[in-house]
C-alpha cells in the first residue's frame, strides 16, 4: 500500500511545495519513490495555479531540489486521500481542523514541528513570504530536519517498506 503525504501551508507557493519537493527527493534517493504519493496544498486559494515563489525555487535549486508544483487549495477529498496531512504552522493546523469532515480525518492532521529533531527553538515553519533570503534558507533547514524524521515515521508505519 502506498503512503500518502500532503504538506500544507497558507499560500502553497513557498513552504509546502518546498517540503513536497524535498520529501519526494529524499524518498526517491532511498529507492521508495513508487511507495509514496506526495503532494502539497494551501489553506488559502489566492495563488491557485501559480508556480512556486521564485525566491523559494531559487533557494531550493541551490540545494539540488527542483520545484515544479502548481499551487492549489486544500479540498475535501484530501481528508480521505492522505494518511499524513502536515501543517507548517499553527494557523494552517487550525484551518485544517476546521475543514476536516470528521474526527477520523482530524487524527491524520499533524504539525510539521512533530518531526523536527535538531531545531529545539522552532515550533513551526515560519512564513518566509515577507522575509529576506535567510527566511527561505531557514525554511529549507527546518524542512531537511523534519523530512528525515517523517520518512522514518512512515517506514515504521509500513512493514512492507523496511
Ligand atoms: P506559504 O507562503 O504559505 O509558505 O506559501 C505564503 C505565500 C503567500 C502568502 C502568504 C504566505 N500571501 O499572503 O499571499
Amino acid at each position: 500500500m502506498k503512503q500518502r503525504v500532503l504538506f500544507v501551508c497558507l499560500g502553497n507557493i513557498c513552504r509546502s511545495p518546498a517540503a513536497e519537493a524535498m520529501f519526494r527527493m529524499l524518498v526517491a534517493s532511498k529507492g521508495y519513490a513508487d511507495r509514496f504519493v506526495i503532494d502539497s496544498a494551501g489553506t488559502y486559494g489566492g495563488h491557485s495555479g501559480e508556480r512556486s515563489d521564485v525566491r523559494m525555487r531559487r533557494a531550493a535549486a541551490a540545494r539540488g531540489i527542483e520545484m515544479t508544483h502548481l499551487a492549489r487549495q486544500v479540498r475535501q477529498e484530501d481528508f480521505e486521500r492522505f494518511d499524513y496531512i502536515i501543517a507548517m504552522d499553527d494557523n494552517n493546523y487550525e484551518s485544517l481542523f476546521r475543514l476536516a469532515p470528521n474526527r477520523e480525518a482530524g487524527r491524520r492532521i499533524y504539525r510539521f514541528r512533530e518531526f523536527l529533531r535538531n531545531h529545539p527553538d522552532w515550533s513551526y515553519v515560519p512564513d518566509p513570504y515577507y522575509e529576506g533570503h535567510e527566511g527561505f534558507e531557514l525554511v529549507l533547514d527546518l524542512l531537511e530536519d523534519g523530512c528525515q524524521a517523517l520518512l522514518e515515521e512512515c517506514l515504521k508505519g509500513d512493514d512492507s517498506l523496511r
